[in-house]
Parts: C-alpha cells; structure tokens; sequence
C-alpha cells in the first residue's frame, strides 16, 4: 500500500472542496500547504498536490510562499500527481498554469510526475499544464464544468490505480 499524501493551497475554497473529495476516495486527510515546510513530504512515496491558478496565471498565495521550500525539496524515489482548478472562459489564455509551474519544480526537485489528463473536453487557447499534448495532471474547472468533476475524480484515480 502506498503512504500517500495530499496536500492543497486554496484561495476561495474551490480547491480545498476538491482535495476533501479526493481525500474520502483514499480515506485519508486533506492537509493544507499553508505554513508548512518542506519536510511535510517525508513521511510519504506518493504525493498529491492540488493548486488554483490565481491572478491571471499566477501561483495561488500558500503555494507561492512554499516555492523556496519546493527548491530546497528532494524528491528523488517520490512519485507526484497534480490536480488544477482553473476557470477556462475567464481566463482562457492562462487556463491552469500554475498546475504547470508546480510541475515544474517538482521534475526539478526529482519528484515522478503522473496522471497526465487528456486535453479534450475542455476549451482554452493557452495553459503553460499543457505538455506534449495534455495537461500535466487532473484539470477541473469549478467555475465552468462543476458538473464534471465528480466523474474526472473518479476516472483519474482509476487510471493512477488508486480507486478503492
Ligand atoms: C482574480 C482571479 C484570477 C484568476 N486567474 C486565473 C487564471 O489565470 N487561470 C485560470 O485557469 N483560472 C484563474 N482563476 C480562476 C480560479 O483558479 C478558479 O476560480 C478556482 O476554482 C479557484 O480555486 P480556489 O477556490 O481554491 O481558490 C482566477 C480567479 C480569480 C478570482
């Protein structure tokens, strides 16, 4: 059995709402990023991080404040899933990018990205999550899409081999 962690940064409760989702699928505890250092990942192989993408492309605030710790992090032997909450027709040409810069310092710290998320069903023209071809990991629009969430969760946590 893996020890999983799932850890989020929320502004609006979006993101949190969705980290509690996905917490009771693997019956374990959301933690909040804000205020903790970087050493909260060493208890556990498989990481799950969940962002917004606040202020036109930028970092959400908790996670932005953790940047130095993640530069510091050695993620070496981890394995890393993201999710991105994001809102596609108010922001279509910054559509989840933090998810993008937190996957980037992740690869940097050594950490194994999975559960990469088919681009198609959603509709944007740019998004710094989008590498070869899809998203980095599990996009969710909260504003736009909430109807799909439920069965995004699902299908991605069945594709990571986590669904229980
Ligand atoms: C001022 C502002 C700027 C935003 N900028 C972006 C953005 O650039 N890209 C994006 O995909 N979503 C953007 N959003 C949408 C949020 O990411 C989305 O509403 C998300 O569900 C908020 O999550 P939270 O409640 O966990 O903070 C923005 C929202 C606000 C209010």
């Amino acid at each position: 059995m893996k020890n999983i962690g799932l850890f989020f940064g929320s502004d609006t409760g979006n993101t949190e709402n969705v980290a509690n989702k996905i917490a009771a699928h693997l019956g374990l505890e959301a933690q909040d990023i804000a205020g903790n250092s970087s050493d909260i990942f060493d208890d556990y192989d498989f990481l799950i991080l969940g962002t917004p993408t606040a202020n036109y492309g930028e970092m959400q605030p908790d996670w932005d404040y953790f940047v130095p710790e993640l530069e510091d992090a050695d993620l070496n032997g981890k394995t890393v899933a993201l999710f991105g909450l994001g809102d596609q027709v108010d922001y279509p040409d910054s559509f989840l990018d933090a998810m993008g810069d937190l996957a980037e310092l992740i690869e940097q710290a050594g950490g194994q990205l999975v559960g990469a998320w088919s681009t198609e069903g959603y509709d944007f023209n740019d998004s710094r999550a989008v590498k070869d071809g899809q998203f980095v990991g599990l996009a969710l629009d909260e504003d736009r899409q909430p109807e799909l969430t439920d069965s995004r969760i699902s299908t991605w946590l069945t594709q990571l081999g986590l669904a229980q």
